[in-house]
């Protein structure tokens, strides 16, 4: 499928704000008059379902078939979802993407690099991947005190350091690394100071977004 959109991807683990990047992110767009879809993995569709079970009780499948509910979760998102409104000229803003898996499944044992390869097989890759950097120990502590949640199976805190570590360690020259210790404005403006150049450019382009 043609891809005329322009795909942006959020990553890092717990707690680092994504879901709030997001929405501030999108607002500031639709403002502009762009169309702008915003989405998240795990998806809320049969396998994304399965996955939440998992929360509770991550032992109950064995570490491969935890990445196939991943990779069947993210075909079935990019099938429905991400290449239809790429196809219409949207911007397509994800709570997640192809880098969790490596950094998550590839904290539980897998080679981070195999799972980008297999993911790319399918998945487009994005025009850029906004990967929100904080300590573990403030993501933790939002994720407790702030949202009030409890840790599930995939956060708990030395788990969370090695997830920490594989995105710490992840290249591309899509990945744009920002500090999201700040308040939400703080990383805001850092964010929009990312994605400027890549809107301009898509713009010039096509036009498609307006
Ligand atoms: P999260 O963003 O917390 O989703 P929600 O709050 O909507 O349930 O993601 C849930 C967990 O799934 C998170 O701890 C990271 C994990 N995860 C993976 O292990 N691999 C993946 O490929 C994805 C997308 C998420």
């Amino acid at each position: 499928m043609e891809k005329k959109g322009l795909l942006i991807a959020f990553e890092g683990i717990d707690g680092t704000g994504k879901t709030t990047q997001i929405e501030m992110l999108a607002g500031v767009l639709r403002q502009r008059g762009l169309r702008v879809v915003t989405t998240r993995e795990p998806t809320d569709g049969q396998y994304g379902r399965k996955i939440r079970q998992l929360y509770k009780n991550r032992k109950s499948v064995t570490p491969e078939e935890e990445l196939a509910l991943f990779l069947d979760d993210r075909r079935e998102h990019v099938a429905q979802v991400i290449a239809p409104a790429l196809a219409l000229g949207q911007v397509v803003l994800t709570d997640r993407y192809y880098y969790s898996t490596a950094a998550y499944q590839g904290a539980a044992g897998h080679d981070p690099q195999k799972v980008i390869a297999a993911n790319e097989l399918f998945a487009p890759v994005p025009d850029m991947v906004i990967m929100l950097e904080a300590p573990v120990s403030l993501g933790v502590h939002r994720v407790q005190k702030l949202r009030g949640d409890t840790l599930n199976d995939f956060e708990q805190e030395e788990t969370l350091a090695r997830v920490a570590g594989i995105f710490a360690d992840l290249k591309g020259a899509n990945i744009r690394r920002i500090d999201g210790t700040g308040d939400a404005g703080a990383v805001h403006a850092l964010v929009m100071e990312n994605v400027a150049d890549l809107l301009r450019a898509w713009q010039d382009n096509c036009g498609c977004g307006l």
